[in-house]
């Protein structure tokens, strides 16, 4: 059985930036109290009229070029989005309509940070069975539509940017992904949601007057749960390939906070020094930011042939997960 390959990569953010120092001109912040608790600097955020699928194309458009795939090739486009252009249909389809992938199947994912990763799975199980040859992944997010800009413990949290990756077969058996390891806990849900605006509740005037269509979340009970999931699901995958964490060069992971990415390789024992940070510049992207750390990393030249990278992702559900691969 042919497993998968990371191709290409992409990153796009809007090029409106949202510093702390704004912020502080809103909500009654401060820079300081921002980078001490989260390492976030600044966010980008979408131009008015700029839509989830817009930046979910332009970071397509580099994974693409640098996976010398054109758009006809594409067989499959995953979405992982929470912040899809309207809720029906998929922002996946508008991608697919805007890069002429007219032979691909396109379907967003709901897993909330863990979209991409939840996607890499997926898109490696299709490679793996011999159903794809060539999958678009991509995490897109729009969350400044999201936030409750009144609610300062979240709305300094989040940026608007996409990431995304382009997988086909390898036949090399010392490079591509090894395994991957996802969970899901619905009994932790309560601790971050958008409550309204689905079957539940339904938009209607209370949803809006209570803010109910907004993020809310438990920012403590979140960064509890986060930092025991992720290093259990990096154990679980280097057990699973009897490795030890000394074997990681590299720690590619979702940025929601600095303070979680380091207490996690911490407590691994993986040097700091080995994972890709960039939350100062881009605050938490949600699913865009495994990819847009991976297109950092990966065009910064830091990745060599061979080398074992390990991602990590965790968000709303809660959902997490882990991946495994040689570069
Ligand atoms: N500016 C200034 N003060 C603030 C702000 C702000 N933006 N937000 C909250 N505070 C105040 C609070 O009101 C509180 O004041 P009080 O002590 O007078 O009541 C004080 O700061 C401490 O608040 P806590 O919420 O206890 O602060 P904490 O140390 O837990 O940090 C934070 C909050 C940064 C949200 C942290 O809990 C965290 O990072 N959690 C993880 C959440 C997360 O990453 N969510 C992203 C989505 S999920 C994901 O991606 C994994």
């Amino acid at each position: 059985m042919t497993h998968s390959h990371i191709l290409g990569t992409g990153a796009y953010a809007p090029s409106r930036i949202l510093t702390n120092h704004d912020l502080e001109k809103i909500i009654n912040t401060s820079d300081a109290w921002i980078v001490e608790r989260t390492g976030i600097k600044q966010r980008h955020i979408a131009a008015d009229g700029e839509v989830t699928s817009d930046m979910a194309v332009a970071a397509a458009r580099k994974a693409l070029e640098m996976a010398e795939t054109t758009p006809a090739e594409l067989d499959m486009i995953i979405v992982g989005t929470i912040s899809p252009d309207m809720p029906m249909p998929s922002c996946a389809v508008f991608v697919q309509a805007k890069l002429g992938a007219t032979r691909a199947f396109a379907f967003d994912l709901s897993a909330a940070c863990a979209g991409s990763l939840y996607g890499l799975t997926i898109a490696d199980q299709f490679i793996r069975s011999g159903r794809a040859k060539r999958v678009l992944v991509i995490g897109a997010e729009l969350l400044s539509r999201l936030v409750d800009w009144e609610d300062r413990s979240s709305c300094v949290l989040f940026g608007d940017a996409a990431g995304a990756m382009v997988l086909g077969p390898t036949p090399d058996p010392e490079r591509g992904l090894i395994s991957t390891h996802l969970h899901s806990d619905g009994t932790a849900a309560g601790a971050l949601m958008i409550p309204g605006g689905g079957s539940k509740h339904p938009q209607s005037e209370e949803v809006l007057a209570k803010r109910m269509n907004k993020i809310a979340m438990n920012g403590r009970e979140v960064y509890k749960y986060a930092t025991r999931a992720l290093q259990d699901v990096i154990l679980e995958a280097l057990a699973a390939n009897g490795l030890k964490p000394g074997a990681i060069d590299h720690v590619i992971s979702h940025q929601a906070n600095v303070r979680i990415v380091e207490s996690v390789v911490d407590r691994l024992g993986i040097p700091r020094e080995k994972c890709w940070l960039n939350i100062d510049r881009y605050g938490n992207t949600s699913s865009a930011s495994l990819p847009i750390s991976l297109d950092e990393a990966n065009r910064a030249g830091r990745l060599k042939p061979g080398d074992l990278v390990a991602m990590m992702a965790i968000g709303a559900g809660m959902a997490w997960g882990s991946a495994l691969l040689r570069w």
